[in-house]
């Protein structure tokens, strides 16, 4: 019996999270989001064709395989329909395989322009989000002023929420910005897409409860990573979500006994992109070069990721926040060529060593990093699928890696597609 596994990220996203999605569904009946939203962009390679996934599960480049968006993703309407329309002028139907959960709150274009003012507001204390809307559409959706996927289809009952929103938000604003958001705009921008949302929506929740008792296999994909948790991450230098397992409970309408195994994606080295404390940041030449080897420019946003060492600190929360037993470590070949290779075991703070991420921000962000050093190797791991061929100093690394997290190593990335993989145990 294959286990339903959930796949989550243990730093600051982008670990590769769609890479390992597409690799395992194909061993999976059932792939589910459960948070977030287009702030995600989840690269999956496959036969040298790129796709970018922001809304939609990695799992849908499989033909057959079914596709779920939990009532925990914020969903910006127009970007779905585009994402299907990417797809499928690149010859993927996902018609008849792709859900999304009625209950789930969309991201209004209002949103997106609250995001981009809020963080010029903020000017250079800014967060640097990804200005898809995020924050604000969770916001609405607690402070239960949302507009949820279902009340598309209720015409008279949006215009009332959407006038009610839109009144509170923008009453003093300039004229040309209640016009720019006014509910007539609003209500004409969803009407285009109503037709093609109604036939998506679905209960998720029972839908995959059908399939548990069908005996189906279901992947569950997490958005960013675990340092990104709103009540769990470097607060407030996170997104506004719950990237953790617990996300995908509240996220989907499920309960814990549906997820049976929990694989943490981590990535060889350390990256981040926008705002808040990265201890082990490699602000020089080096960290440069892991950016130009690494291609560690965002999917979403094309912003350049900032780059550091592996961080073992980060890592011990994310195993521990998750219940993590199962590692993917993905980017291996990044660190090909490298003199040595440092990592962060543990944090020193007024004299003091932590071995936890300190709770408190302004402590995280004084923290300095101690470093143990490990020999890098000669020869090139990429593409690599053969555990054996690993060079001693590459498994010595790994070896460390998994003995400080009490995890054990899954799957090893070796380059972007999806056969440079080394499955070292097997995947079901
Ligand atoms: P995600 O958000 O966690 O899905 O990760 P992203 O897609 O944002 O970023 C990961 C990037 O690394 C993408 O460009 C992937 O194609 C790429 N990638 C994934 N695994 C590997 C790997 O093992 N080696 C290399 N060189 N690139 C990889
Ligand atoms: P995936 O799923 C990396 C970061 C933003 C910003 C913070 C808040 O591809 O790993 P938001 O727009 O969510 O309000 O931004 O979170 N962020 C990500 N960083 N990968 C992501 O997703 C991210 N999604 C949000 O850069 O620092
Ligand atoms: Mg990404």
């Amino acid at each position: 019996m294959k286990k339903n596994t959930i796949i989550v990220g243990c730093q600051w996203g982008d670990e590769g999270k769609g890479k390992i999605v597409d690799l395992l569904a194909e061993k999976a009946d059932v792939v589910a989001r459960f948070q977030g939203g287009a702030n995600a962009g989840h690269t999956v390679i496959v036969d040298g064709e790129q796709y970018i996934l922001h809304l939609i599960p990695s799992g849908i480049l499989h033909s057959g395989k079914q596709c779920y968006i939990g009532n925990g993703v914020v969903i910006d309407p127009a970007g779905l329909v585009e994402e299907l329309d990417m797809l499928a002028s690149r010859g993927i139907d996902a018609s008849g395989r792709l859900f999304v959960s009625s209950a789930a709150n969309l991201v209004m274009p209002y949103h997106k322009f609250i995001d981009g003012a809020q963080e010029k507001r903020r000017g250079r204390d800014g967060l640097g989000t990804t200005l898809r809307g995020i924050g604000p559409a969770y916001r609405d959706k607690v402070s239960r002023n949302g507009i949820r996927l279902c009340d598309l289809f209720a015409p008279d009952r949006l215009r009332l929420k959407l006038t009610d929103r839109i009144d509170q938000l923008f009453a003093n604003e300039p004229a040309d910005i209640r016009e720019k958001f006014s509910v007539d705009r609003m209500m004409s921008t969803l009407a285009e897409i109503n037709e093609r949302l109604q036939p998506l929506t679905a209960d998720v929740s029972l839908a995959l409860w059908k399939h548990q008792r069908a005996g189906r296999s279901i992947l569950f994909e997490g958005a960013q990573g675990a340092l990104l948790d709103v009540d769990l991450g470097t607060y407030p230098f996170t997104t506004s979500s719950n990237t953790t397992v617990g996300g995908a409970l509240t996220g989907l309408g499920i309960g814990p006994g549906m997820i049976e195994s929990v694989i943490g994606v981590v990535k060889a080295y350390t990256t981040r992109v926008g705002a808040g404390p990265f201890p082990t940041e490699l602000d020089n030449e080096l960290g440069e070069n892991l950016r130009q080897k690494g291609g560690e420019f965002g999917a979403s946003t094309g912003r350049p990721r900032r780059t550091g060492w592996l961080d073992l600190v980060i890592l011990r929360h994310a195993c521990r926040i998750n219940g993590i037993e199962k590692l993917a470590i993905t980017k291996l070949d990044v660190l090909d060529g490298l003199d040595k290779i440092l990592v962060c075991t543990a944090y020193r703070l007024n004299g003091q060593e932590l071995t936890d991420v300190p709770l408190d921000i302004c402590d995280m962000e004084r923290v300095n990093p101690v470093y143990r050093e490990f020999a890098g190797w000669s020869g090139s791991v990429g593409s690599l699928t053969d555990y054996d061929r690993l060079p001693p100093e590459a498994r010595t690394y790994l070896d460390f890696i998994a003995g400080e997290l009490g995890a054990e190593i899954n799957i090893i990335s070796t380059g972007p597609g999806r056969n440079e993989t080394i499955a070292v145990s097997a995947l079901d």
